[in-house]
């Protein structure tokens, strides 16, 4: 029987410390930090993705603003509503969910977005940023996962870990906050030869590849942690993960649940960074 890695949990540990720093915050400075989320479209899973990081940042005590801006919304008026924002001292973080519709381009509006302000940790300067190590804001589904492997006590140092999915959201920067917790990482894709044979090498397994069920028994070591990055419906609408939860578990020495593993803790590493972006403000 694998340890449940209980996100939801943690997630409330987390966030009360960050509601205590943000107490602290408003008592120093006289103002809340403020996150603006712009959301173009009609999306139903982004639509619902955005009214909890809105229903977030009220519990922790953050002034939050959501701006809804029609799918006919023009690139110019999107970068010309981003402009606004990054003038606006009282916003800290802005952050445009994706994916934006097909006529707007994301690299323009990702790059519209300064790093000092940047809370999902997108623009090429944060990047580059986590590249070398030398970081302020961590992209939050990667930065959840450490977390929840540090509140387990699981130290990546010196084990296999192996990374399914190489998006630049997810894959591509686990990896390399893998890698500077000193673990040997391996990132797979589609064009990986003999996946099963490379999921069996790990002894931590990470799967972000948004594909039901698509991680079985057979892939994975007896022992592994696995951690579940995906957010899928089946097909009687219910959410799952990644991850065939009945036929891994068994395995595993310790897994995410979907939901109510990684999911928390992805808006949690919003609400940090969001924090962290009021807190450099502040000290200029
Ligand atoms: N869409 C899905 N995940 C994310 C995320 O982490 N940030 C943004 N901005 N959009 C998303």
């Amino acid at each position: 029987m694998a340890v449940l890695i209980d996100g939801k949990k943690i997630a409330a540990e987390v966030r009360g410390e960050i509601m205590a720093e943000t107490q602290a915050f408003i008592k120093a400075n006289g103002y809340a930090p403020g996150l603006t989320v712009i959301i173009v479209g009609e999306n139903p899973a982004s639509q619902v993705y955005v009214r909890n990081k809105k229903k977030a940042c009220e519990e922790v005590g953050f002034a939050s603003e959501v701006i809804a801006l029609p799918e006919s919304t023009t690139e110019e008026e999107l970068l010309a509503r981003i402009d606004a924002l990054v003038h606006n001292d009282s916003v800290h973080g802005i952050l445009v969910q994706l994916p934006l519709p097909k006529h707007i381009s994301e690299d323009a509006v990702l790059r519209a977005i300064p790093p000092h302000k940047d809370v999902d940790a997108f623009h090429a300067e944060n990047v580059g940023h986590i590249m070398i190590g030398d970081f302020d804001y961590l992209p939050c589904t990667p930065a959840g996962v450490m977390e929840l492997l540090k509140h387990e006590n699981i130290d990546p140092a010196g084990k296999e870990c192996v990374v399914v999915g190489r998006s630049n959201i997810v894959g591509k920067p686990m990896g390399m906050l893998l890698l500077h917790a000193n673990g040997t990482v391996t990132i797979c894709h589609s064009r990986t030869k003999n996946l099963a044979e490379v999921t069996r090498r790990a002894d931590i397994l990470v799967v972000a590849v948004g594909r039901a069920g698509f991680i079985t028994g057979d892939m994975v070591k007896e022992g592994a942690v696995v951690i579940d990055v995906g957010m899928n419906r089946n097909a009687e609408g219910k959410l799952c993960g990644d991850v065939d939860f009945a036929s891994v578990e068994p395995k595993a020495s310790a897994i995410t649940p979907v939901p109510g593993g990684v999911g928390p803790m992805t808006i949690t590493m919003l609400l940090r960074n969001t924090l962290t972006a009021a807190q450099k403000a502040a000290a200029k």
